[in-house]
Order: structure tokens, then sequence, then C-alpha cells
């Protein structure tokens, strides 16, 4: 068995999740729309797990859209604020995670005004990040809650008042957020929230996007009455079930998840700082307590990361989704880091089996690696 270090990647499912949702496979037959008894119990079972997913997050079991993940809800949640208009202004976080700003650039090509909103040097949004884009036609705003990346929580409740205030909905994608801090939907002033299960020790293909139902949506998908209408087709019960009991043992372990990721990550940035040419990024920004983002001088990230795989340790040289593409992170960039640094990004994520060895390990094969990187270097004369 290896290390995993690369949780906001994704996490594994709990086993207490697993036993659920096998229990939904093996007897759960019924459709959820049929009135007949398999199909109300498998209704009931979409409702407690509507609850549980609710409580996460401090919302109404009614704000609680399921979808097939973070990317349908972020998808979701363009769509079902523009799809009434063909053309308009939208304004998005620069650092925001591909399923968001990929569907933003998409509405761009048809025509609507896309305005990206800018980090400071932690990678921090602040309100005048957000008035400097914000006109009175925007008519949608989205800025993540916490960056899968860098680990950056963002103040979004003053951020959302502003947005509210010039007219323009608020969707905020806490995808990393939920299970790592408290959320509330309410408090947090936002209209729509994108949630997902996997991020939670809850199964992959699954998620939600959380509504103010005073929101005027409109569908992605026709073809059924689920989900009130904004969700068509036939529910994932098991992935749903699983999502629910993964938010209610995430809310029960709130704390002391948060209180072990951060002395794990405090014994971390120790070890690092004793690298020489380390930087880690966002480091005077509030982050999510288990992730630390760095780069070491001359180390290239992906090589770096390989490295470590034969130690066997998993880490993440930027977000999953786009390690393996050359491209430079577009977090990092966004902050103003430079590319070469930004190639050597290394991101480390924690999660609630880790432990102090394993903190150890990585920092001893983080060692033993970087010299060998270095050496290595050094005889081919670069
Ligand atoms: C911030 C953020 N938003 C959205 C997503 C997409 O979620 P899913 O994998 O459930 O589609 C991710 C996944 O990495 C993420 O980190």
């Amino acid at each position: 068995m290896g290390i995993y270090l690369d949780h906001n990647a994704s996490t594994p499912v709990d086993e207490r999740v697993a036993e659920a949702m096998l229990a939904v496979l093996r007897t759960g037959q019924g459709n959820p729309s049929s009135v007949h008894g398999p199909g109300r119990g498998a209704r009931a079972a979409i409702e407690q797990a509507r609850e549980q997913v609710a409580a996460l997050v401090g919302a109404a079991p009614g704000q609680v859209v399921f979808t097939s993940g973070g990317t349908e809800a972020n998808n979701l949640a363009l769509h079902a604020v523009l799809a009434d208009a063909p053309s308009g202004r939208l304004a998005v976080g620069v650092i925001e995670h591909a399923s968001l700003l990929e569907a933003a650039e998409a509405r761009a090509r048809r025509g609507w005004s896309l305005d990206r909103i800018g980090v400071d040097a932690a990678g921090r949004v602040t309100p005048d990040h957000l008035a400097a884009v914000l006109r009175p036609d925007t008519r949608l705003v989205s800025v993540m809650m916490a960056n899968n990346e860098t680990g950056a929580v963002q103040d979004i409740a003053p951020l959302a008042s502003l947005a509210r205030d010039a007219g323009a909905v608020f969707h905020t994608d806490a995808v990393q957020a939920a299970g790592k801090l408290p959320v509330d939907f309410g408090a947090s002033g936002a209209q729509l929230m994108s949630l997902s299960a996997h991020k939670l020790y809850g199964p992959k293909g699954v998620g939600a996007l959380v509504v103010d139902r005073s929101v005027e949506l409109v569908p992605l998908l026709y073809g059924g009455r689920q989900e009130k209408g904004l969700r068509a087709g036939t529910e994932n019960l098991a992935g749903i079930v699983g999502f629910g009991l993964a938010a209610e043992l995430a809310l029960q372990a709130l704390d002391s998840r948060h209180r072990q990721a951060r002395r794990l990550r405090e014994r971390l940035e120790a070890g690092l700082a004793g690298l020489p040419g380390m930087t880690v990024f966002a480091a005077a920004a509030e982050r999510l307590p288990n992730t630390t983002q760095f780069a070491v001088a001359g180390i290239d990230g992906e090589a770096l990361l390989m490295q470590l795989d034969r130690d066997g340790i998993a880490v993440s040289s930027g977000s999953a989704c786009t390690s393996g593409s050359t491209e430079p992170s577009h977090v990092l960039t966004a902050m103003g880091v430079d590319e070469e640094t930004a190639r050597g990004a290394i991101r480390v994520s924690l999660g609630r089996d880790n432990t102090e060895a394993d903190v150890d390990a990585l920092l001893a094969s983080l060692r033993r690696r970087i010299e060998w990187l270095q050496k290595a270097s050094r005889a081919a004369g670069w």
C-alpha cells in the first residue's frame, strides 16, 4: 500500500458509505418515480439523502438538486441562469475549475460577454477585484469557495452581496470547501452552490446544485419531472444514498478532520521550510486545512511527481484534470507566479487516514528525489 496524498482529486469511499450503497444496489429495485411500494422506498431513500446533504451546508432539503457531480452542477448553474437569454454578460473567477471556466468560455463563443475576476498574489478574490468587472448588465457572477490547487479560501459573503446588489445571480463552487470547512448556504449569500460527493469520502459521479428557489432556472436536461424538473432522468439511487451518508459523516467529523489535517499540514510545511528554493503558494491566504501547493526552484513538478510515485507516494502536480497537460497552472499564472516556478508546482492534499508517518515519508522522499533530480540535471548540463 502506498501513501495517498491526493484527496483534492478524489477521496476513498468510506466503508460505511460503501456498505449503504451495496445495500441499495441489492435491494432498491424500485424506480423513485413509481407510486408502488418499491418506488416509494426508493423515493424515501433519496429524500433522506437530500436532508443529509442539505444539513452539511445549512440549506433546506428542498434546495438540493442532485446531479452527476460537481462538473454538472457547475454547468447547470451557468445554464440555468443564462439559457433564457441569447446574450448578455457574465463574470467568473479567473482561478475557477475547468468545469466552470470552460462552460463560461462556451457561452462567450456564442455571443456572451465574459469578464474574468482577478486574484491577488495569494489567490484571493477581493471585493475590489469583483467591482472592477461588475456591470449593470452582469447576469451571473461565479467565485469558488475554495480553490482545488492552492486551497485558498474566499470570503464569499461580501462578494455575493456586491453581485446581488448589482442585480446579478451569485454562484459559488463549494466542491472543495464542503466537508473540509463549515459551509452555510444562507450565510454565504450565494443563490447557487455546487457540491460533489467524491471529495468527501462519497462515491464518484454524484453531486448537487443547491439552489435558492427565488432564482428562475432553466434545466439542462428534459424528459422527466425528477428534481422538480431541474434534472430529468431516473436518479442515481445508490450514488445519492452514498452521498447523503458521506455528507452526514462529514458533518459529524468536521472539527476532528479539520484539526487533524491542520496538524499534519503544519508538520509538512515545517519540513518543507527546510528545503532550499522552496515556495509555498497562497501561504498568506486562509487555506483549506489539508492543502499545500509548493514548488522547488529548478525542479519540474511533473518529474518530481513521477519520482515520488516510484516511492509509492501519490500527489498531484496541479489539479487532476490538468495534470498531464504541459500548460502551467492557470491558477498560479493568475496569481502572478512566473511560468518556470508554476511548472514546478506539486500539490499535497491530506486526508483523514493520513498519519505523521506519511508526512515524514513524503519529506524523506522529497529530499532524496529532489537531490537526485538536481544531480541528473547537472549531469545533463542543464
Ligand atoms: C473546485 C472543483 N469544482 C468542480 C470539480 C468537478 O467535480 P466532479 O469531479 O464531481 O465533476 C472539481 C473536481 O476536481 C473541483 O475541484
